[in-house]
């Protein structure tokens, strides 16, 4: 591949930034200053650096962000901020995308990706994949619409599949689906005459919200974390 394109994947440096600091020598391959952007390296073998920094290749980025309320799940929108909007520029060049939505007013974990084929099977029907959501309901909610929404509930256009519930107060629950139709928890408890009024995704596909990773924050997932999505997704590199 080109190396302005290695180091524009990498979030390193556009292109044109590339070519500068190669005409200043700042660029090596293998150890000897790059004599031009387009020069071809092989991201598998070659060593790169930029500036004094040794940069690895990596085809995929994996992030998971605390998503805060009031940010859409979209890569632009002329209507307000993105949750893109809350990464450094670094991370804005890598044609990240948000794998799967949480509604404006929705908080929690979002997985941000460039691996358009693992995003797809994660919210493929198919693959049952599991959310967790921790959610605030107006109204005490009763046992009765715990049964409800453990065997299904009628939302008109579907039923949806059995989900999980943990009772964690009078009006809270951690509910887990493999769905995940569109404002399908707020639908589930208007269904039941009740609304949500708070909502934070607590986990998904395997992984769970750390604690220690603030409102708005985000971190690269670790080399474990992404086996358990892959394994997730049914794939094994
Ligand atoms: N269900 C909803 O209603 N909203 C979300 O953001 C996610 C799941």
């Amino acid at each position: 591949m080109r190396l302005d394109k290695f180091l524009s994947d990498m979030g390193v440096a556009s292109r044109k930034e590339t070519a500068k600091a190669v005409r200043a020598g700042l660029v090596l391959v293998n150890g000897i200053p790059a004599k031009s952007p387009d020069q071809k390296v092989d991201e598998t073998k070659d060593t790169v650096a930029f500036c004094g920094r040794e940069i690895a290749y990596q085809k995929f980025v994996y992030l998971m962000l605390n998503k805060p309320e009031g940010y859409l799940s979209a890569t632009e929108d002329g209507r307000g901020a993105t949750v893109l909007d809350l990464l450094p520029e670094e991370y804005r060049r890598m044609e990240l995308f948000p794998c799967g939505r949480l509604d404006k007013n929705t908080k929690g974990l979002l997985l941000l990706t460039n691996d358009g084929d693992l995003c797809h099977r994660l919210l493929s029907p198919k693959y049952h994949v599991e959310k967790t959501y921790a959610l605030t309901a107006k109204f005490p909610i009763s046992d009765e619409d715990i049964q409800t929404l453990e065997s299904g509930v009628d939302l008109g256009d579907f039923v949806t599949k059995p989900a999980g519930v943990k009772r964690t107060g009078e009006k809270t629950l951690e509910l887990t689906i493999t769905e995940g139709k569109f404002h399908q928890v707020k639908r589930m408890l208007e269904a039941l005459h009740n609304q949500v009024i708070d909502l934070e995704r607590i986990a998904f596909g395997g992984l769970t919200l750390p604690k220690n990773l603030a409102r708005g924050d985000f971190r690269p997932l670790t080399e474990t974390e992404q086996n358990t999505l892959f394994a997730k997704g049914n794939r094994t590199t």
